[in-house]
């Protein structure tokens, strides 16, 4: 795919939907719903090294989402019920690379929504829409080990493990290991 027709996509894109699942480009509207996921330490488990957003965290995270909106290298979603509409939690593909063709999967769902499938079911589906619609050739995932839901998740969405990249992750005054996943287009 030509890489301007993979921006054209990210800057207009569509919305998702799954059995259960819409998966809503976020805009404005979603920012308390988001604001209130990253701000759950449940959710942002200092054991996996993802600090809880304070106010003034999260309006900085904000703003970089946006900047990296504008230089089309990122997707987000909200995933919400169909049944109600109710939010359950945020998907992304960032650091979209359209000439590596690559990308890197992340999932976070309030804890009420755990342990249901839903992260599965949402995943899945930004997967299939990265390697039918995007065309990348591969999609990966920094999970912490450690962050057992997590490695759950993403070896049951096909991913394999590629490796343990080396002090990888920036918290609390040193550096972490982290394990990465990926998947290859199973189309290429
Ligand atoms: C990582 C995270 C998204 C995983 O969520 P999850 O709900 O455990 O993941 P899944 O959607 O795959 O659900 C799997 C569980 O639902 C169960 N389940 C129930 N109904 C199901 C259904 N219809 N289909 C599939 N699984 C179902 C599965 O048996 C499984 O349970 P188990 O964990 O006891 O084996 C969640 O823990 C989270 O948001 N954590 C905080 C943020 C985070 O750590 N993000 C990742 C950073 S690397």
């Amino acid at each position: 795919m030509v890489p301007n027709l993979i921006k054209e996509l990210i800057s207009h894109p569509v919305l998702l939907e799954t059995e259960r699942l819409k998966l809503i480009p976020v805009s404005e509207k979603a920012k308390g719903d988001i604001g209130r996921l990253l701000s759950d330490p449940q959710v942002r488990n200092p054991a996996f090294f993802m600090p809880v957003l304070d106010t003034v965290a999260y309006e900085e995270w904000w703003y970089k989402q946006q900047q990296q909106l504008d230089t089309g290298k990122l997707l987000r979603y909200v995933a919400c019920l169909k049944s109600n509409n109710a939010f359950c939690g945020l998907l992304t593909l960032k650091r979209i690379d359209d000439a590596l063709l690559r990308a890197e999967l992340g999932y976070s769902l309030i804890p009420v929504y755990w342990g249901k499938g839903y992260a599965h079911e949402a995943a899945l589906r930004l997967v299939e829409y990265g390697f039918k619609s995007l065309n990348l050739h591969s999609i990966f995932a920094i999970v912490f080990p450690g962050n057992r839901p997590s490695v759950k998740l993403i070896e049951r969405l096909g991913f394999v493990k590629e490796g343990q990249l080396k002090e990888y992750f920036p918290y609390n005054n040193r550096f972490w290991d982290v394990w990465q996943y990926s998947r290859i287009n199973p189309e290429h």
